[in-house]
C-alpha cells in the first residue's frame, strides 16, 4: 500500500452513532501532511476510526502516535512502574510509552485471572479521566484475538448523548463539575497496592467539568469519565445522595444502545478513538484463548470546560 494518498483512501461509516472504516492506507509508512489533515477531519466527524490489516507492533505504534501529537504514558501503568510492581507478563514491554492489554498470565498463557485487567469485562469509561490532563485519544492494535471473538470493545458517542439530553437535565448539570476516581481499574478492582475508598472524601482525583468542549468541532460532550461501586466519582456541587441519583439518570441516558457501536476485532485492526467525546467498555475475554492488544495514548491538552465557553454549540 505504498503511495497512500487522499485520493486512494476509502471511508465507510459504520451506520451506528459513531465510527468509520478507513481502507487503502498503511499506517506503518509515512503519512503526508495532506493525508494527515484529511484523517483528522474524518476522525472529528466519526470519533472512532478503524483501519484494517495494519502491522503496528511496538515501535511502529509509537511512530504513529507522533503524527497525532505524541504519546502520553498511561496513568495506571506509570503508577505501577513508580511502585516497582513489575510487568503483568514477562513478555510485556517495559517501555513506559505503550503497553499490552492482554489476558496472558506472567508465563504467557491465557488466563481468567491475569495480573492486569486484560481478561475481565470492563465498565464504561473514558481513558485516564482520573488525571488532570487526560489523553486526547487511544490507539489499540489487535495482534491476537480470541478464537471466539470475545473481548469486543464498545464505544458510545457523548456529543450525541449531550445533544439529546433532556433540557431539564441540561439545566441541572450546567456549571457543575465532578471529582474523578482513580482508585480502581476499569474492571472495578481496587488498584494493586491501593486502598478502597470508604467515603467520597477519599476520592482524590482531579476536578473536571461535567460537559467539555470537543475542540475539533467546538461541540459539547458529556464528560462522565468513570463510575465504580460507591463511593466513586461524584458531583462537586451537590449533596452525595442527590448527586448519586442524578448520575444514575445521566449514565442510563449516556450509554443507551442508540449511541453505541461495537468493534468485533479481526487481527490487524487498529482502532483510534477520541477520548474527549467517546466512552468505551469491553466484554469479558475467553480465558483459554490468547488476546494481545498493543495500546498507546495520545498526549492530551487541558480539558476545555463548556462552562468557560458560553458561545460553544449547545
Ligand atoms: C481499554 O479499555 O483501553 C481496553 C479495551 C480493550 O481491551 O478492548
Amino acid at each position: 500500500m505504498s503511495g497512500t494518498s487522499v485520493e486512494t483512501i476509502g471511508v465507510t461509516p459504520t451506520g451506528s452513532a459513531l465510527g468509520a472504516d478507513i481502507q487503502g492506507i498503511d499506517l506503518s509508512g509515512p503519512l503526508s501532511d495532506e493525508l494527515l489533515a484529511r484523517l483528522i477531519e474524518i476522525w472529528a466527524e466519526h470519533l472512532v476510526l478503524r483501519f484494517p490489516d495494519q502491522s503496528l507492533a511496538d515501535e511502529k505504534l509509537l511512530t504513529l502516535t507522533e503524527y497525532f501529537g505524541g504519546q502520553q504514558p498511561s496513568g495506571a501503568r506509570k503508577r505501577r512502574q513508580e511502585m516497582g510492581l513489575g510487568e503483568h507478563s514477562k513478555n510485556n514491554p517495559t517501555d513506559p510509552r505503550f503497553n499490552y492489554v492482554t489476558n496472558l498470565d506472567y508465563d504467557g498463557n491465557p488466563s481468567a485471572t491475569p495480573r492486569g485487567n486484560g481478561a475481565y469485562e470492563l465498565r464504561w469509561h473514558s481513558d485516564n479521566s482520573y488525571v488532570e490532563v487526560p489523553p486526547t485519544a487511544t490507539l489499540l492494535w489487535g495482534q491476537k484475538i480470541p478464537v471466539d471473538g470475545s473481548g469486543q470493545t464498545m464505544f458510545c458517542n457523548q456529543i450525541l448523548a449531550y445533544e439529546e439530553l433532556p433540557v431539564s437535565l441540561k439545566e441541572i448539570i450546567e456549571g457543575k463539575h465532578m471529582i474523578h476516581d482513580g482508585s480502581r481499574n476499569t474492571a472495578n478492582m481496587v488498584q494493586v497496592g491501593g486502598k478502597a475508598p470508604k467515603t467520597q472524601a477519599d476520592i482524590k482525583g482531579p476536578v473536571h467539568p461535567m460537559v467539555r468542549i470537543h475542540p475539533p468541532t467546538g461541540k459539547r460532550a458529556l464528560f462522565l469519565g468513570r463510575r465504580w461501586d460507591y463511593p466513586s466519582t461524584y458531583i462537586l456541587e451537590m449533596p452525595g445522595d442527590e448527586g448519586e441519583e442524578l448520575m444514575d439518570r445521566l449514565w442510563a441516558h449516556a450509554t443507551q444502545e442508540k449511541y453505541v457501536w461495537v468493534q468485533n476485532w479481526t487481527p490487524g485492526d487498529l482502532i483510534m478513538w477520541d477520548n474527549r467525546a467517546v466512552m468505551h467498555r469491553r466484554t469479558a475475554v475467553n480465558p483459554s484463548s490468547p488476546r494481545i492488544m498493543h495500546r498507546a495514548l495520545i498526549k492530551g491538552d487541558p480539558v476545555v470546560s463548556a462552562w468557560d465557553n458560553a458561545a460553544a454549540a449547545e
